[in-house]
């Protein structure tokens, strides 16, 4: 994936992070601890989710919308699409289109390689990501290393917005979802987190994966990434302004969703009128 534009930030106060749902505050959860200062923005495409099963067309168009209508309001420093599949379809249009940095997330295949012992890697994932060709190059780069074997699961993506929704997670459900995997006369060593929302379950994966299996995300990167373009551009103002979480409807769903919004430090949610 291209890097995003290398030049500083030159106005904007606010961090926008972006997914179809809960699984980019995984994200937000890590950026926070390298930037505690910032005002962040926290959209969830309710309406919109889940981009996984959606069209590179569709998601294009959706987050082009969305973040136009975001900087109606709102003065961005920096965009995080916290989102694989999203990101590996929209990246290079939303860099053409926004002059503020775009970052987005993609599935944390180089490091896995690097990490495992028995070069066989797993990697979980919605279909759009697996059925990327972006994520299809990724592995061919790295299966000369490693074995990687691809499981594309939207049921896994509901069990955690399901558990942030504050329903229990059914240890059998994952078992059956990941037989794939299990089945495998050698099982992988390492388990990529290909989409955000999946480290919301790492403990629960744990208890089907064999002791010792090593799971990898991308948040600290992307952490990492969000600091140095804060850190190399010129600053972004400490901000006493709250944070905000914005999505597209109000629903049932999203009523039940506000404390735990306001656990992540979101007071405030809002409708995003498109
Ligand atoms: N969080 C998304 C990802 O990382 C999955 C949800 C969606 O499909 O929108 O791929």
């Amino acid at each position: 994936m291209p890097e995003a534009h290398m030049f500083p930030i030159k106005s904007g106060s606010t961090i926008l992070i972006l997914d179809s749902g809960v699984g980019g505050l995984s994200i937000y959860n890590k950026i926070r601890i390298l930037l505690p200062d910032v005002h962040y923005l926290y959209c969830f495409d309710n309406m919109g989710f889940p981009y996984g099963e959606k069209t590179a067309e569709f998601t294009i168009d959706r987050i082009v919308s969305i973040i136009t209508a975001i900087t109606n309001s709102y003065s961005i420093a920096l965009a995080v699409i916290a989102c694989n599949s999203a990101s590996i379809v929209t990246l290079p249009a939303l860099r053409a289109r926004f002059l503020f940095p775009v970052i987005g997330v993609v599935p944390a295949i180089k490091p896995a390689v690097k990490l495992s012992r028995n070069s066989i890697i797993g990697l979980l994932a919605t279909r759009r990501t697996i059925e990327c060709s972006y994520t299809h190059d990724l592995v061919s780069r790295f299966s000369r290393e490693c074995h990687i074997e691809m499981l594309a699961s939207m049921e896994l993506v509901d069990l955690v917005e399901n558990k942030l929704h504050g329903f229990p997670v059914s240890i059998e459900k994952i078992r059956v979802i990941l037989e794939p995997l299990l089945s495998m006369h050698n099982l992988p060593d390492t388990i990529v987190l290909g989409c955000t929302h999946f480290p919301f379950i790492t403990m629960e994966l744990k208890q089907v994966l064999p002791k010792g299996t090593l799971f990898i995300d991308s948040g600290m990167a992307i952490a990492r990434r969000a600091a140095w373009f804060i850190e190399n551009g010129l600053s972004i103002p400490i901000s006493r302004s709250e944070n905000i979480a914005l999505c597209m409807k109000s629903t049932l769903k999203t009523i039940k969703l506000a404390p735990v919004l306001r656990g992540f430090g979101f007071n405030t949610l809002k409708i995003l009128k498109l």
